[in-house]
């Protein structure tokens, strides 16, 4: 790591600090570097060692990074006019109690998209007011989940949602509640600990209904709507078309809220929308903008999510975050939303947190056909995005970069598509070697699985050359834990 006598102060400067710092593109954890050996260091570890203490394949995280990119977006929404400026963290992108407890730290709010993710955020140290609950298909167990929380906003996504909702602030059905929890074998099906702050999601621990919340005033809410613009993306983490399965349309935006208006206990705070993920220009958030702006004045203004972020040196470079937030804050102004009094939310999930972290694998074997096949120790069951959105990532052996022979790196799982990376350039690459792929903070770990009965990969976080487990390796016990005889 860089010598702490000339650290730069602020994370602007921290950014570009670590950044002049480091010989390797930007795709890779900010500070990171090849060291005297020729070894990828990440958070001052050397990677080979890391591969050697904590076995592979496993998520390394950079900690200052993650913290310097938070701070980036907030530093960002310093400037904005009168208004309250808010960083969401869109725990999809990496629910991880180590990563929550960071953000929340660094004095984020956190989204999240269903009752466990709403768990986890709470027990992590959100506060309830600074969560913002989404999801197109809330249980009622859920929604009276996060009414008892007392989350900050709840986004309502469609007229559904509303009776449900309404029904609940009635506390006509307390039975509905807890029936919603206890599935027909009597069993709880959600974790027994209690809720975090809150209620439990157990039969046992059912949330009151109406709950505490009412003598706390009213549940503020945003309406989700799609904006009917669309981004240039993956079709599927594209959400702001007119045919999403998101929001309501704009044709229904004015009676979902003259609907929220009627009900007692619910206080239409503002709007919502999100136009798609991995978006890597910025016409589309402009666009998104100007279309809830013709739907009304309103106090609370969510942007949602969605900057896009560099996979691979090669790729167009994304908008910085600074770039990102000014856009938004130049739009906003435009339609006045960010007058005093007012309060604009942004939901950036992968921008947070992709470039911080990076997976390590080992070689199993190399073989070669048509092509030259590596074939590594994990692969669709940590790493999902190749095979879902074809998504592209770079490899290189961890001590050995600048490799040139073209090679596909494989996973170890039984079907053809456990492809990480097709066109890999190694060099000469040799069962034992340590492969790592960068930009895997976001939607890797979210995402993983057992597939083929393969335990998921621990989470590793590096600092200033200390490196510690927060979240340990599963053991082939993990993989029946669950199971009933
Ligand atoms: N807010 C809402 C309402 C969202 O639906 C999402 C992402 C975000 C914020 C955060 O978006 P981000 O800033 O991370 O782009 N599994 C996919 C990504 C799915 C994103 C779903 N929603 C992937 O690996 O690319």
């Amino acid at each position: 790591m860089a010598d702490p006598s000339d650290a730069p102060v602020g994370p602007q400067a921290i950014i570009r600090g670590m950044a002049t710092r480091t010989s390797l593109s930007n795709v890779f954890p900010l500070g990171s570097r090849l060291n005297e050996r020729g070894r990828l260091e990440v958070g001052g570890c050397d990677t080979i060692e890391l591969a050697k203490q904590f076995g592979t394949p496993a998520y390394i995280v950079a900690e200052d990074d993650l913290r310097a990119r938070a701070r980036a977006f907030v530093q960002a929404g310093a400037e904005i006019g009168g208004a309250d400026f808010n960083v969401v963290f869109a725990s999809k992108a990496f629910p991880c109690t180590a990563v929550l407890e960071l953000f929340a730290e660094e004095g984020l709010w956190c989204d999240v998209a269903s009752g466990g993710e709403l768990w986890l955020a709470l027990n992590a140290g959100f506060a309830g007011e600074r969560i913002v609950m989404h999801g197109n298909a809330k249980s009622e167990a859920e929604l009276a989940i996060a009414l008892d929380a007392h989350v900050g906003l709840i986004v309502v996504d469609n007229f559904d949602e509303l009776d449900r909702l309404e029904r609940l602030l009635d506390g006509a059905n307390d039975d509905v509640v807890r029936r919603a929890h206890v599935p027909a074998d009597g069993t709880a099906h959600v974790p027994s600990r209690e809720m975090p702050h809150a209620a439990s999601p157990t039969a046992a621990h059912a949330p009151r209904s109406p709950g505490p919340h009412v003598a706390q005033g009213p549940q503020e809410v945003l309406i989700r709507v799609t904006p009917d613009v669309r981004g240039e993306t993956h079709e599927k983490i594209s959400t702001g078309q007119a045919n999403s399965k998101f929001g309501f349309s704009i044709a229904d935006a004015a009676a979902a809220i003259a609907r929220v208006e009627g009900i007692d206990g619910l206080s239409l705070a503002g709007l919502h929308a999100h136009v798609g993920s991995q978006l890597l220009e910025l016409e589309p958030f402009r666009r998104e903008v100007a279309e809830l702006a013709k739907l009304g004045d309103f106090a609370v203004w969510d942007l949602g999510g969605g900057l896009g972020v560099a996979y691979t040196e090669s790729q167009p470079r994304p908008p910085s975050i600074e770039e990102y937030v000014a856009t938004l804050l130049a739009a906003a102004r435009e339609h006045g939303m960010d007058a005093p009094g007012k309060r604009l939310l942004i939901e950036p999930g992968r921008a947070l947190c992709a470039n911080a972290g990076v997976t390590l694998y080992t070689v199993e074997s190399v073989k070669r056909n048509v092509s030259t096949w590596v074939a590594v120790d994990g692969g669709m069951s940590d790493n999902l995005r190749p095979m879902l959105y074809s998504a592209t990532y770079e490899a290189h052996v961890a001590d050995r970069f600048g490799g040139s022979t073209p090679c596909v790196l494989a996973g170890k799982h039984c079907e053809s598509g456990d492809v990480i990376v097709r066109e890999a350039l190694l060099d000469d690459p040799r069962p034992g070697d340590v492969i790592v792929t960068p930009a895997t903070g976001a939607y890797g770990y979210a995402m993983a699985s057992n597939y083929n009965g393969v335990p998921r990969p621990p989470v590793i976080f590096c600092r200033e050359g200390s490196a510690r487990v927060v979240v340990r390796r599963e053991s082939f016990d993990d993989l029946i834990s669950r199971d009933v005889r």
